[in-house]
């Protein structure tokens, strides 16, 4: 009985185990988001080769965004920079604060989810945002890193971005840069696709919107209030299908939680039913033995069998 019980807490404890990884959350703000991509990113460094980038993969839930994650000594990234990292060029002369060994540049492209984590109302973005954070290197496996200070300290470092759209006409692109606290700043975009920064943050194409006012082309004017945060039709669906899961999963748990008390009343009766064969047997074999039995097991049917006859005979004589 005690085995079965631990069998049966075991099972469920799984089942619950099981319930939150498929119902997992979306991180719900930019700071969660960077601390779930830095593990991620560690996660693709498994065997690590200084100098050389790594791409992540991140859960499903966050499909879109894509990582890589780039260790360096940081003796080697201050002297020699690094030529190209995807969209960015670090030139010598980087620096972080603190102090460390060895370093990893977390690269994030936001793909369609830079609107989400970066909502900037009047603003339409005309590239991803792109993301590069230094984090110490010194543990792979760590997460909740705090970010390191990097900056710049001889020439700026150089985003090239692929893919630009263009700015409608008459309106000018800006580079945009947020940093960790969520300040954002613009500057001009350079080359067409070129910005600029001596610090870590996130980084982007920007491009205000215009009032279409003179060209009646039909089209309303975007509203520039909250529009970047509803969720779109697509989001609904990836709601309904996590309902589903939960649902499912609350049902299937129920229908083991069913199926497993079958078992333990099964195998209680099963174990019932061979006491009661004990015992005829032991009411076979002898006085003494059926006693104590009898006693261990508190079941009566033996007894009455077996005592009557000595009843019968104390009030016959
Ligand atoms: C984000 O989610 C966490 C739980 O995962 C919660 O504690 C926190 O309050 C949420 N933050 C916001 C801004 O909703
Ligand atoms: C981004 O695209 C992926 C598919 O490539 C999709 O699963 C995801 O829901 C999209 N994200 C947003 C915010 O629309
Ligand atoms: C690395 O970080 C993990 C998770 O925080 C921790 O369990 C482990 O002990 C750390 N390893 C070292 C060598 O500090
Ligand atoms: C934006 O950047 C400029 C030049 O780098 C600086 O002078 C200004 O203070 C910054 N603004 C904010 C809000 O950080």
């Amino acid at each position: 009985m005690g085995l079965l019980r631990s069998l049966v807490m075991m099972l469920l404890r799984l089942w619950f185990l099981w319930l939150p990884v498929h119902g997992a959350q979306r991180p719900n703000s930019s700071h969660e988001l960077d601390a779930l991509l830095q593990d991620y990113a560690y996660k693709a460094l498994a065997p690590p080769k200084t100098g050389l980038p790594y791409d992540g993969a991140v859960p499903s839930e966050l499909n879109g965004i894509k990582i890589a994650a780039l260790r360096l000594r940081s003796g080697s990234l201050r002297r020699k920079g690094v030529d190209m990292y995807k969209e960015f060029v670090i030139p010598p002369g980087v620096i972080e604060q603190p102090y460390v060994e060895r370093l990893v540049l977390v690269y994030q492209n936001l793909g369609n989810w830079s609107r989400r984590y970066y909502p900037l109302s009047g603003y339409t973005y005309l590239a991803p945002v792109l993301g590069l954070l230094a984090y110490d290197a010194s543990n792979l496996t760590a997460t909740n890193l705090p970010v390191l200070d990097i900056k710049a300290s001889e020439k700026p470092i150089t985003m090239k971005f692929s893919d630009v759209k263009s700015a409608p006409d008459g309106s000018i692109a800006k580079c945009v840069w947020f940093d960790l606290q969520g300040n954002r700043n613009f500057s001009n975009v350079a080359s067409g696709n070129e910005c600029f920064t001596i610090q870590q943050g996130h980084f982007s194409i920007v491009v205000e919107y215009t009032a279409p006012s003179p060209a009646p082309s039909g089209e309303a004017p975007a509203p520039s209030g909250q529009a970047p945060n509803v969720p779109g039709p697509s989001e609904h669906g990836k709601n309904n299908s996590k309902v589903w899961i939960i649902v499912g999963s609350v049902l299937g748990g129920i229908l083991l939680l069913v199926l497993l008390s079958f078992l333990v009343l099964w195998v209680h009766k099963l174990k019932e039913r061979k006491k009661m064969q004990q015992m005829e047997r032991a009411a076979d074999v002898g006085e003494a033995l059926q006693m104590t039995l009898v006693g261990e097991m508190k079941a009566p049917i033996a007894m009455v069998t077996r005592t009557q006859p000595t009843i019968e005979s104390e009030y016959v004589p």
